[in-house]
């Protein structure tokens, strides 16, 4: 078992990565006394794949354990759910010890942790992330939202959980779309910060696919400590650190959102959206050709997307300029310029940003198939 401190002062907190860990939640509960009735937002599956067990050791260690069920979607992240949630937890709130389990993946995670931050201004919550791409990112950082019809991620907050506790075993029952998806985040993490990471997954890729352990305890561990690190240095995206996890994100939520959350998962709109950044680097003469070449073959290796079929480019543009990334008007990137180094770029000009868009529309979008 391994242990990672986000270190944010009063606000710290540990990342718990383990395999088979799992039944035992409870005394990590009982070390940082969060409260004792515990709700659990999940979906029916993960319900029934994992909650009931989870349940069950948390009543044996003390706790109460009430289920919130939302529905299997990115929908979830809706101002809808969050007050039909509130509400619920509200009635149940009456001895005041009340606090959150986030079990599941980004969505539930995302959708649970801004339910936290804004209930009676801010309860505890813990994050058990379930997918891959949960295990390696969004359980951790705080960063907690819900989309909007013009947006994603438009509404929300910074505030951190007070234990993300991800267990690789629980990854064994994820398909290969969701393990893709997660493997697009790590990519990320290699070219932003980690050339070594980058390798790795170059090399092991088959085996990730795979679900074996060692890959993916690897993985989490070093994406985890990555994250944790750019979470420590620039908790609010306030100093210019944190935005280089944004890296492949700008195009991506864009897609995302044009796609109404349901033509792409997270992961693969941001594969389409790396490719795009890199080209936008390679054309400012930022980035050289080799490298471009290995971060586009690894992500079409990988099975990811490369490109788009079709697209209303009025619409991907009126969306980019709506996206928190873009301020006063001015588009910003996260601009590779190796594998491992980023630098984020403010004002590129219209005409480089629509080619790169131009270059990833038709392309191989056979992807999901290797
Ligand atoms: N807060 C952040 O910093 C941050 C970072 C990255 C992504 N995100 C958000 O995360 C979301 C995407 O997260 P995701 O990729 O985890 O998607 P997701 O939460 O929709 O989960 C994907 C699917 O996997 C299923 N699933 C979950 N655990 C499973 C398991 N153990 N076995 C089998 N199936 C399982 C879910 O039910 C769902 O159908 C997006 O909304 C994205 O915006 C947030
Ligand atoms: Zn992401």
């Amino acid at each position: 078992m391994k242990k990672i401190v986000v270190n944010l002062k009063q606000r710290s907190y540990p990342i718990i990565i383990g395999f088979k860990t799992f039944s035992r939640i409870g005394s990590f509960l009982n070390s940082i006394k969060i409260g004792k009735d515990a709700v659990v937002i999940t979906n029916n599956f993960l319900k029934k794949r994992i909650g009931f067990s989870l349940a069950k050791n948390l009543l044996k260690s003390g706790y109460t354990v009430k289920f919130e069920v939302v529905p299997d979607t990115e929908r979830s992240k809706s101002a809808a759910e969050v007050f039909r949630l509130i509400n619920s937890i509200g009635k149940i709130d009456i001895k005041k010890r009340i606090f959150i389990i986030a079990l599941g993946g980004g969505v539930i995670g995302d959708l649970s942790g801004f339910v936290a931050a804004i209930y009676k201004r801010g309860v505890n919550y813990i994050q058990v992330p379930t997918t891959f791409l949960a295990q390696i990112d969004s359980a951790i950082g705080g960063k907690t939202a819900i989309d909007l019809s013009v947006g994603k991620n438009l509404v929300g907050a910074f505030y951190q959980p007070k234990l993300v506790f991800s267990d690789i075993s629980l990854l064994k029952t994820l398909d290969k779309r969701q393990v893709r998806s997660g493997l697009a985040e790590a990519i990320k993490y290699g070219v932003i910060k980690d050339k070594a990471l980058f390798n790795f997954i170059e090399k092991n890729y088959k085996s990730i696919l795979r679900l074996e352990r060692k890959p993916l305890e690897f993985i989490v561990y070093r994406s985890s400590l990555i994250k944790s690190k750019v979470v420590a240095l620039d908790e609010k995206e306030s100093k210019g650190i944190r935005t280089i996890l944004n890296y492949g994100h700008t195009v991506g939520h864009a897609l995302e959102t044009i796609g109404g959350y349901r033509e792409y998962s997270h992961g693969e709109a941001i594969a389409i959206g790396m490719i795009a950044a890199a080209r936008i680097a390679r054309e400012l003469d930022l980035l050289d050709a080799a490298s471009c070449q290995r971060i586009e073959r690894l992500i079409a290796k990988v099975g990811l997307p490369v490109g788009i079929k079709k697209i209303n480019k009025t619409r991907l543009m009126t969306t980019l300029n709506r996206d928190k990334k873009f301020i006063k008007g001015m588009n910003r990137f996260v601009l590779p310029v190796s594998i491992g180094n980023v630098v984020v770029r403010q004002n590129i000009p219209l005409s480089v940003i629509k080619r790169a868009i131009d270059s990833i529309i038709n392309e191989d979008t056979t992807y999901g198939m290797k």
